[in-house]
């Protein structure tokens, strides 16, 4: 496994894959590698022959007051879950990937500002425009994301399309822990009992999809079923549980009906930590 820190090696060592004929798989992650993460990786192995696997914990997407300086660095561990998983590369470009900072956006305009990207305003301009420079950087056949952070996966589905990036983009499912819980690296941030009370959310998700799975269209008996579960088990403040149309990132809830497919999306509080989840109803992937 061979280590890169600037975007030119990895372009050459990633061209030279491709000349010999391998088609390569990407997998950008921010570390505190987890088995979500290892998923992904296994999902590139299987939709490509090299995987490339990028750690870089991004400045440009967190918004003020949020996480950035705690996110959990795991840097030894991750590489060895790379190792493990058949990771050909990794590339950690580490803070010179912005030398002078950052005046380029790679914008997906209104749908940047929905749901996350208004509770986290700069969010999804630091997403969408890392992606795209490490995508320039990596120049993949295949790129690999997880269900589990939803809107990234339509922001950059849209970006791709949008800018030719002439890649595969797979959007993998949402490891969860056997109880329901959706891995997260934030996971680690919450205490024994919030821990305990966070199966709520993914509780909510079941409830819905079970009335979703009767037959039921009506958007407002659907969430009913989710804020049911909420109002047994509160979490400290829910942001929001709702739906979402994959296609034209509108929220669905004052809809009469919906149509055959939607996006359950659910973003909860335990005190400082946030946490998001969500469940396709149809085929939304
Ligand atoms: P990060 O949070 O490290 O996540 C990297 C990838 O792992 C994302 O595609 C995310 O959706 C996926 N992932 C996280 N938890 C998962 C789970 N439980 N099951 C399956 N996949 C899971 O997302 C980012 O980093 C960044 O925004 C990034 C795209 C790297 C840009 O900086």
């Amino acid at each position: 496994m061979e280590i890169f820190r600037t975007a030119s090696e990895i372009r050459e060592w990633s061209r030279a894959r491709k000349r010999s004929g391998r088609r390569v798989g990407f997998v950008p992650t921010m570390g505190a590698l987890h088995e979500g993460h290892a998923s992904l990786l296994r999902a590139a192995k299987f939709h490509a022959d090299s995987t490339v696997l990028s750690i870089f914990v991004n400045p440009t997407q967190f918004g003020p007051g949020e996480d950035f300086a705690k996110y959990p660095r795991t840097w030894e561990a991750d590489l060895e879950t790379a190792h493990r998983e058949g990771v050909e590369a990794v590339f950690a470009p580490g803070e010179g990937f912005y030398p002078d900072g950052y005046r380029t956006i790679v914008r997906v305009p209104d749908w940047n500002s929905v749901l996350e990207g208004e509770i986290r305003p700069v969010h999804f301009d630091g997403v969408t425009s890392v992606v795209a420079k490490l995508f320039h950087c990596v120049e993949p056949d295949v790129a690999v994301f997880g269900q589990k952070d939803a809107q990234q996966a339509l922001l950059i589905r849209r970006m791709v399309a949008d800018l030719d990036f002439g890649l595969r983009l797979v959007v993998a499912p949402t490891v969860r822990e056997p109880d329901g819980l959706a891995l997260s690296s934030r996971n680690r941030y919450l205490s024994a009992t919030d821990r305990r009370r966070a199966l709520v959310i993914s509780r909510a998700l079941r409830a819905c999809a079970a009335v979703w799975d009767s037959g039921n269209r009506d958007p407002s008996e659907i969430l009913d079923a989710g804020r049911g579960e909420f109002e047994r088990d509160p979490p400290d403040s829910v942001d929001y549980l709702t739906l979402l149309d994959p296609d034209s990132m509108r929220v669905l809830d004052g809809e009469p009906t919906l149509a055959g497919f939607a996006l359950l999306v659910i973003a909860a509080r335990y005190g400082q930590t946030r946490l998001i989840d969500n469940m396709a109803l149809g085929e939304v992937w």
